[in-house]
């Protein structure tokens, strides 16, 4: 019999715990079902100041350490949470008041990223690293995530003789967003504590005279993978796609491997969706109306907008998500006769731009600039179109989410979208796509998608075969089983 396998999954957002987009997603998800297959799992995450111990049962412990950052010396503490379904899965948290417990997870309440961002996940990687030792549980893999994680790979690899507790460790490095590399000005290289050969012009830390964390995890971590199979072709193929890093990723010799996410279906699922007005299933999905009519209503849509298509989106508003390309096509798409419905929040000059378009359509165009898990509940039973017009999407999860309401997605062809997205041509397929990043090409597929939905049958069809699809995280954490377990037989 295999010995039960021990990872380590180190993620700066976990959900319910804490969720900015989809990474708090995947570490809410994907940790329990690798539970459910048998490994034993901790998740390591920061103590942000969000996070009410009493609301999660989350329990003090005594262990205390200090984590080195150049001459400092830090404390930190841990608190921990048990999994009640399951006894092999806990999360610890990593507490600081400074750097954590006063803070949200990157950004202020302004929306203004931390200037220290660096500093604190660094602090948190190499609390990470302390609390393995501290807790004496020595994980066979560390599955690191992103950026903010990034430098773990680099203490192993380079045997940092502070962690040799881990040497043997393998690492795992996904990138959920490669295009956020936490690089920082060279000034902050002490704090590191990394040789400086590590730094010469050309060496893994190094990166046009600053320093780049994901640079160095890619080219130090046993293992890359990334969240669905076409990204992982594009960060390979396109240096504009792996936002530079394409020629370190070849550098690697190491393959790229691309493995698509999930739903959790016990929180997206209409059936037993507690946020919706009228919960609904394959069988029922005549009462996805009910959720409509709600919805319009709490918006302040036009009630006469009720049979006609509404377009929705629930994003970051960031450029990755197509916003440049939503407005400029804003003008033509509100001269159809449709409604549109954006829960956004994120670069103050987007916010701007669309207010002044909700200004002229009021009924029609309503943005709600925010961040309201309720409300995007209610958007995915009560729109028809969910609409992904992303530059680039490593996966995207939402688009899966929307299958499951019923919700068709009109996506940009790219990345885990280009993955998860059928076009429908009037048989099969789930959606709609379209190629070129252009507000033209978008424009198009919504004409498409508008002359569909007139035809009520061809539409329910293209519904039901969304919401038949299962896109559940089963299948993922079978492949991370065989990546993780193919790295400790390497
Ligand atoms: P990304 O991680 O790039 O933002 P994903 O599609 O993977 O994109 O995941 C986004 C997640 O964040 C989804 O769960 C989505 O519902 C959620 N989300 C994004 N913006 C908001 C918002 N303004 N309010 C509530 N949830 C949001
Ligand atoms: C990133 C990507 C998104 C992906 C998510 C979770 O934020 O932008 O496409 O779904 O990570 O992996």
């Amino acid at each position: 019999m295999q010995s039960r396998i021990k990872i380590a999954f180190v993620s700066a957002e976990v959900y319910p715990f804490s969720k900015v987009g989809g990474l708090g997603d995947v570490a809410g998800a994907l940790p329990t079902e690798l539970a459910v297959l048998g490994a034993e799992i901790m998740v390591i995450t920061p103590c942000y100041g969000s996070i009410n111990h009493s609301d999660f049962d989350i329990q003090e412990s005594p262990y205390r350490f200090t984590v080195k950052l150049g001459n400092e010396a830090i404390e930190c503490g841990l608190s921990r949470w048990q999994s009640p379904e399951h006894p092999n899965f806990r999360v610890y948290f990593i507490e600081n008041e400074h750097y954590f417990g006063s803070r949200g997870v990157y950004n202020d309440h302004k929306g203004i990223s931390y200037d220290d961002n660096v500093k604190r996940f660094l602090l948190f990687s190499r609390a990470a690293l302390e609390a393995f030792k501290v807790l004496n549980w020595i994980p066979d893999i560390i599955h690191c995530n992103d950026n903010h994680c990034a430098t773990i790979p680099v203490y192993l690899k380079n045997r940092s003789v502070d962690y040799s507790y881990i040497w043997n460790t393998k690492t795992l490095l996904t990138l959920h967003n490669i295009a956020y590399q936490g690089i920082v000005k060279m000034d902050q290289w002490e704090l590191f504590n990394l040789p400086d050969d590590l730094f010469y012009p050309t060496a893994p830390m190094e990166w046009y005279g600053q320093i780049n964390p994901l640079k160095a995890g890619i080219l130090m971590a046993d293992a890359v993978s990334t969240v669905s199979p076409t990204h992982a072709e594009e960060i390979r193929k396109s240096q504009e796609l792996s936002a530079g890093l394409k020629g370190v990723l070849a550098s690697t010799g190491k393959a790229v491997w691309g493995i698509l996410n999930g739903v959790d279906y016990s929180e997206w699922d209409p059936q037993t969706d507690i946020y919706i007005t009228k919960p609904y299933s394959l069988k029922t999905v005549a009462d996805k109306r009910f959720n409509k009519i709600a919805l319009l209503n709490d918006v302040g849509i036009d009630q006469a907008m009720v049979n006609k298509p509404l377009i929705s989106m629930v994003t970051r508003l960031v450029e990755q998500k197509g916003i440049p390309l939503l407005i400029e096509a804003l003008e033509r798409l509100l001269a159809l006769d449709l409604a549109i419905l954006i829960l956004g929040s994120g670069e103050p000059d987007y916010e701007r731009s669309l207010s002044a378009f909700a200004e002229r359509f009021p009924g029609r165009l309503k943005i709600d600039f925010g961040y309201n898990n309720p409300l995007s509940h209610k958007i995915m039973a009560g729109c028809d179109i969910f609409l992904m017009p992303s530059r680039y999407e490593p996966c995207g999860i939402t688009q899966m989410v929307a299958f499951k309401y019923g919700t068709v997605p009109l996506v940009h062809q790219t990345g885990g979208l280009a993955d998860t997205v059928v076009r429908w041509d009037g048989q099969s397929g789930n959606g709609f796509l379209f190629e070129l990043y252009s507000a033209d090409d978008l424009i198009q597929s919504v004409l498409e998608a508008i002359f569909v939905y007139s035809d009520k049958n061809q539409w329910r069809r293209i519904m039901l075969n969304g919401m038949a699809a299962d896109f559940s995280w089963q299948q993922s954490a079978k492949q991370y089983m065989e990546l993780y377990r193919s790295l400790i037989d390497k």
